[in-house]
């Protein structure tokens, strides 16, 4: 038997794990890991996660989990957050990396989502683009009494131009996907990330010239040569409402709106205006500002199709990030940086505190 050489990792994790993922994390010996589930299906109140988290060495997070210094105001020993998520805005990384008397660790999970995530993307872009909801709904209702020329025509997709903001992992899947329909592709993508700063191409840009023939254009022409448009850009200050009434006033009447991104990199209600205003032909939305609250002006539009966050939700792709979460963690109290830490700037002085801990 292994001998146990240092305590036990108390963790809580927030939402279901994989079975293969918990055979893992109770197999473990060096450390050992006590594990707490709490299966919630809607975001827990601040008090009653702070509660939750106040015994705790690490947590495994999703997007809704917000974890900050008012939910981490009675976890002390707290060191480890595992994002099972891609993006972070709901971690407070800056308060992780100031926090005593030990600093905290957050990985998250890149690379493992970029294609279920762009096919999400394109099932929307699809559905909105062919009216697949509403011939759905057509046919189920009993509607459909035969052929009819122009019975819900919808909008082409090949050789449109469609504008993808954010070129990271998930943009180029979707660049990907659009070059295979035959589209001709403009994207932005921005350090600054409000997107109309001057740029001199680099080598990622000639890269995707030449595999995709696509151009690197700022925001405003993006948004004003679009037949469809997507998001793919993360949540920051930086992108904060990035489209808002000014930027829906340049995109095309007829240009069709994907957000599998953020809600909030979108004025919402910027966003609703432009659709009753006609400033818009539709949108395809897995994303919302204040998840789960959905604007009824959306659910009333036929030219609108919802889908409750679930850019990322395949077996195989959400196995690969709960595998991800917890191999980070493992790596990182058996004393190895994971590849996926969010603030690895912190690695040298948080694995000499843990030291001090054992
Ligand atoms: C999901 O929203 C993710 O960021 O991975």
């Amino acid at each position: 038997m292994t001998k146990q050489t240092k305590k036990s990792i108390k963790v809580l994790c927030l939402g279901k794990l994989p079975q293969a993922q918990l055979d893992l994390l109770r197999s473990a010996t060096n450390p050992a890991f006590d594990l707490e589930i709490i299966d919630r299906s809607g975001p827990l109140p601040s008090d009653q996660l702070a509660r939750a988290l106040a015994s705790k060495d690490a947590v495994l997070t999703e997007p809704q989990d917000r974890i900050n210094a008012e939910t981490l105001a009675l976890a002390p020993n707290l060191r480890f957050v595992g994002q099972r998520a891609v993006g972070f805005d709901n971690l407070d990384i800056q308060h992780f990396n100031d926090s005593t008397p030990h600093k905290i660790l957050a990985t998250n999970t890149p690379g493992v989502l970029d294609n279920a995530t762009a096919d999400l993307a394109f099932a929307l872009l699809i559905a909105v683009a062919r009216r697949v909801v509403e011939a759905d709904t057509y046919v189920k209702t009993g509607q459909w009494s035969g052929f009819e020329n122009d019975l819900l025509l919808g909008t082409e997709i090949s050789s449109k131009t469609i504008g993808i903001i954010g070129l990271g992992r998930i943009g180029l899947a979707m660049a990907r996907r659009a070059h295979g329909f035959g589209m001709r592709i403009i994207y932005m993508r921005s350090s600054s990330g409000r997107g109309n700063d001057d740029f001199a191409a680099d080598q990622k840009d000639l890269m995707l010239k030449d595999e995709l023939g696509a151009e690197r254009v700022k925001l405003d022409r993006l948004l004003q040569e679009s037949d469809f448009i997507s998001l793919h850009c993360p949540y920051t200050p930086k992108t904060d409402k990035l489209l808002s009434t000014r930027e829906f006033d340049l995109i095309k009447s007829s240009c069709i709106l994907v957000n599998t991104a953020r809600g909030r990199v979108i004025d919402e209600k910027a966003m609703v205006e432009a659709l009753a205003a006609g400033k818009i032909h539709g949108l395809g939305l897995d994303v919302m500002e204040r998840e789960p609250e959905v604007p009824q002006a959306f659910i009333d539009a036929p030219n609108v199709v919802l889908a409750p966050h679930i850019g990322s939700a395949t077996h195989e792709t959400r196995n690969a990030m709960a595998a991800l979460a917890v191999r980070g963690m493992m790596e990182a109290f058996a004393g190895i940086m994971p590849q996926n830490a969010i603030n690895a700037e912190i690695w040298a002085e948080w694995i000499s505190q843990q030291e001090k801990l054992h």
